[in-house]
């Protein structure tokens, strides 16, 4: 780490492959002593186009700056990238460059960067090492951690992919000033989520800082980002591969989410506004099946509204509640078709229930907001 650069370092237990998490403004600069410290020599960076000029330059200058030999390969932006003709690309380009497993990977982008490119360390040569530089507010506190890599078919999202750690992540808060205001408030869904599910003192400063959170107060972006990749880092360290279902309560939401994704088209909803009217349906739920007092499904409301997420389907044509339980009776985490849900037990604690009645579920997709 530079000296100039004040970080906080998260770290994720993963006995031989822990790794850290720094984050804090200004640590892009550190990419090159880190690879470095690692020994690397040379470096793929893979950059979302979006941000090319801006922070993958950064990323680059930095490692140059370590001696260390460098080659950039931009991605389209969007969800589209994360496709097999891409990773065909990328693969080839990488055999053509001479890529060995002494070259390691950055991924600078959101989560779709992040995805693909650790996809493609995780497979080329049977696997290099990478580094995930997050710039999106939904990467930072979510995708970059963790080590799910993936990409789309035609038949489905993430479904094909590896747990592939990354070395370490670099999460510069500052690269989030140039975020695009839909983008940012997206990646709040994921915070609340946190929240919701395991920290209720989150939750209560997301109600408190509302107003300096959504005018991105650099102390204050700061702050949820650190909560969030900690609470993320455990949950990851104690079900790295998701076995025991501690890893599945990162889900919460996301059943009715995934479902929104998928009936209405990904493009018009972003992840985490699916995630946010997801999130409104569980605590719906929960209240229905009497395992929450409904002030608990109120306060998520207001805290969702006050930073501008949407707690319901913009107008225009909407799926029938029909058509939402089969798409989540057909969601990959659905055991036999049966509906399971994480849902809230109190502030900042939830819990996997299973067998669901659909005609709850149903009442519940239908009710007039
Ligand atoms: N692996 C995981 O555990 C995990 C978890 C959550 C989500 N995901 C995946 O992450 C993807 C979504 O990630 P995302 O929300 O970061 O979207 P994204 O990667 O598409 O980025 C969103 C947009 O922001 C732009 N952008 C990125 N950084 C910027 C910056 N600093 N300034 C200006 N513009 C910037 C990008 O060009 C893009 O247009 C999905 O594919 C989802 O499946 C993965
Ligand atoms: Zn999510």
């Amino acid at each position: 780490m530079s000296p100039d650069v004040a970080a906080t370092v998260v770290r994720v237990e993963l006995a031989e492959r822990a790794y850290e998490i720094a984050i804090g403004p200004g640590v892009l600069a550190s990419c090159g002593a880190a690879l470095g410290s690692a020994g690397a020599r040379r470096a793929v960076i893979i950059a979302d186009a979006g941000v090319l000029s801006t922070h993958a330059d950064a990323v680059d200058a930095s490692l140059r700056h370590a001696g260390i030999e460098t080659m950039t390969i931009p991605v389209q932006r969007g969800e589209a990238s994360k496709s097999v003709t891409e990773a065909a690309r990328l693969w080839e380009a990488l055999a053509t460059a001479n890529v060995d497993r002494a070259t390691h990977v950055v991924a600078v982008g959101g989560g779709v960067v992040g995805d693909l490119a650790g996809f493609i360390a995780a497979t080329f040569a049977r696997g290099l090492p990478v580094w995930q530089v997050p710039t999106t507010l939904v990467a930072q506190v979510d995708s970059a951690i963790g080590g799910k890599t993936g990409i789309n078919l035609h038949g489905g999202k993430n479904l094909v992919g590896a747990f592939w750690q990354p070395r370490g992540v670099l999460a510069d808060t500052r690269t989030l000033a140039t975020l695009p205001e839909r983008e940012y408030v997206s990646g709040l869904a994921e915070v609340v989520k946190y929240g919701m599910i395991l920290d209720a003192a989150l939750f209560e400063r997301l109600e408190l800082r509302a107003t300096e959170i959504l005018a991105r107060e650099p102390a204050d972006v700061e702050a949820i980002v650190v909560r969030s990749a900690t609470l993320k880092a455990s949950v990851v360290s104690r079900d790295e591969h998701e076995r025991t279902g501690l890893r599945a309560i990162l889900n919460y939401g996301h059943t009715f989410g995934h479902a929104y994704e998928n009936a209405i088209g990904y493009g018009t909803l972003l992840h985490g506004e699916a995630v946010a009217i997801g999130m409104t349906d569980a605590a719906e739920l929960a209240v229905r099946l009497g395992r929450i007092p409904a002030e608990i499904a109120r306060r998520q409301n207001a805290l969702l509204t006050a930073l501008h997420l949407p707690v319901r389907l913009p107008s225009g044509p909407r799926p029938s509640p029909q058509e939402l339980v089969a798409l989540m009776a057909r969601d990959k985490k659905t055991l036999h078709g049966r509906l399971r849900f994480i849902l809230s037990k109190q502030l900042g604690e939830v819990e996997l229930v299973e067998g669901i009645e659909p005609s709850v579920v149903l009442d519940v997709l239908a009710r007039i907001p």
